[in-house]
């Protein structure tokens, strides 16, 4: 598992296979691009998350069988055809391929075109963006899907290829199995994370490292809260509402953080900020996770009665719950 050093860049990027994520900062050289035309605020960060070969067959059957609203309707913002242009059943590679690319290619095919030209990914523009981006996964990071945000081959099968195109595309986390592809043995054996490493790239194998790298792993974080300061919450207090949170769950001990800022770095409850979550009218919106708990018109009093109700006694606040999965 290769990690770049940290280096200073606005955080973007990538994730695959399960997750890709991407942050979209601002572009350099001030020319205005599409997103300034949107509506709603500039999106600072990018999560890209792939179920591999889960559709909206799936979502819809998940939906049936829960009887209600899932956890992630609300950021169901629309969808994309990953159809392949050799055959009837879409592969991997050409599913992941239409994903980051924006191209439909032939099964098999990873980062190509049908005429096997390279395609442009999504993660390498953020890198031309001068953006950070990561590439995350529960699979092999040279499976197919990862594969194709990062690499360009006609075949997914060729895994060492994918490999060293992957570790050259200077992407700053990378994180997921399939360490053998990194390290080959044989009669054209290449050992591509050592190479990383001579560059100054820190390479981790085993869960203590990189619990070094990132201690929260160890925290036995229990709930998250996202506090909305998107333009409309922000407008009615939505700041206040996240700093008052704030307040209660660190002098708690609650809060998950470094020790530095004041936070418990063995906290149970992450406590976020995050942007329009498409109730704008009802703000200031308040997420409890995993609960599925979306509590409206908040007001900075309202944190204590949360905090001492819903995260340390696991009791919605029914007076300011406008959905709880748990009884939709
Ligand atoms: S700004 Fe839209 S939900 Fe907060």
């Amino acid at each position: 598992m290769p990690l770049r050093p940290c280096v200073p860049r606005p955080p973007v990027a990538l994730m695959a296979l399960c997750v890709v994520l991407a942050c979209a900062a601002p572009a350099r050289g001030g020319k205005p691009d599409r997103a300034d035309s949107l509506p709603g605020p500039r999106a600072r960060n990018v999560v890209f998350l792939i179920g591999d070969g889960f559709g909206p067959a799936y979502v819809a059957l998940a939906r049936g069988v829960a009887d209600r609203p899932l956890a992630f309707d609300p950021h169901l913002v629309g969808s994309a055809t990953t159809s392949s242009h050799s055959s009837r059943v879409t592969d991997s590679g050409a599913a992941a391929t239409a994903l980051a690319s924006g191209i439909h290619t032939d099964n098999n095919a990873i980062g190509v075109d049908p005429e096997g030209r390279a395609r442009t990914t999504v993660l390498e523009a953020a890198e031309a963006r001068g953006l950070a981006t990561g590439l995350v996964v529960t699979s092999r990071l040279t499976h197919a899907t990862p594969a194709a945000f990062a690499a360009h081959v006609s075949q997914r099968s060729e895994e060492e290829e994918i490999a060293r195109q992957m570790t050259a595309a200077g992407i700053e986390v990378l994180l997921g199995g399939g360490a053998r592809e990194f390290r080959r043995n044989g009669p054209d054996a290449r050992d591509l994370a050592g190479e990383a490493a001579a560059r100054g790239v820190r390479v981790v194998t085993d869960r203590a490292e990189l619990e070094k790298l990132a201690p929260m792993l160890k925290a036995p974080i229990q709930r998250q809260v996202f506090v909305c300061t998107g333009k409309s919450c922000k407008a009615v207090g939505g700041e206040e509402v996240k700093a008052e949170f704030a307040r209660i769950l660190e002098a708690k001990g609650l809060r998950q953080g470094k020790e530095s800022k004041g936070r418990n770095p063995l906290g149970k409850v992450l406590l976020t900020e995050c942007s329009s979550i498409g109730f704008c009218s009802i703000g200031t919106a308040v997420m409890v996770y995993p609960d599925g708990t979306l509590y409206a018109q908040v007001q900075p009093s309202d944190a204590a009665e949360i905090v001492e109700e819903h995260i340390e006694k696991g009791n919605v606040v029914k007076r300011l719950a406008l959905i709880d999965l748990d009884k939709n």
